[in-house]
């Protein structure tokens, strides 16, 4: 890792466009891009994988420790996730393992095991790093930090937009509601809870459209 390399916090909700975003950004950059909330729910998925209940912090640890992901970046696409030999993107996308990566993200030794897999990914000639705690927590001297918003209704409409085209069979209202318990359970938990990094930019993304998001953040970059 390259302590020095320059990095782009990009924190916020599921569904405020992060994900689509930094991929953009990093692209445009010519940057790395770590999608850390992929670590999270490839624990989970591990987890599941491997009958490790939520509540079992020793054992999820130890997965943790000996999970080997590797993010395959795509050009035009949505990077491929290889855990431990097995290429899992697609299960890693699903509600179910949403909410159990939600529900293991609280823990704090399962958080620090994860925090050199996620520092290793600052590499010249930069990084784009996505998530809830990368300006807070994870790399808190990020040179530039963006923290997207956006109203529940909007989020869990885009999110529904997506899965609907990736063939999953979803339910609006559902949604909301997952969207809703996990905002909650994101933002009140005393371990990295989800909130804006002192002198981040917050931008609302309710009425923006990616392209109109990422010039904001273009013009953020270029004025620090
Ligand atoms: O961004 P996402 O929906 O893929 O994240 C899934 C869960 O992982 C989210 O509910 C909280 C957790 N997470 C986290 O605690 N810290 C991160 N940096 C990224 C994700």
């Amino acid at each position: 890792s390259n302590r020095s390399a320059p990095v782009l916090a990009l924190d916020g909700p599921s569904g405020s466009g992060k994900g689509t975003i930094g991929q953009i950004c990093a692209s445009q950059f010519g940057w790395h891009y770590l999608d850390s909330g992929a670590i999270y729910r490839g624990l989970a998925w591990l987890a599941q994988d491997h009958n490790v209940s939520v509540d079992d912090v020793a054992g999820l640890v130890a997965l943790a420790d000996s999970m080997e992901l590797t993010c395959h970046v795509q050009e035009n696409d949505v990077a491929k996730i290889e855990i431990n030999g097995q290429f899992v993107t697609a299960e890693l996308r699903t509600e179910e393992t949403g909410e159990i990566a939600s529900q293991i993200a609280p823990l704090a030794p399962v958080r620090a095991s994860l925090l050199a897999m996620q520092r290793r990914c600052r590499k010249a000639p930069g990084l784009v790093a996505d998530g809830r705690d990368m300006g807070t927590v994870v790399f808190p001297d990020a040179e530039f930090k963006v923290f997207l918003t956006a109203s529940a209704q909007i989020r869990a409409q885009r999110r529904f937009d997506q899965l609907k085209s990736k063939g999953f069979d979803v339910n609006l209202a559902r949604l909301l509601e997952s969207i809703q318990a996990r905002d909650v359970r994101d933002s009140s938990r005393a371990e990295s809870p989800l909130k804006p990094a002192d002198n981040a930019y917050v931008l609302d993304t309710s009425d923006l459209s990616i392209d109109e998001v990422v010039a904001s953040i273009m013009d953020y970059v270029n004025k620090r």
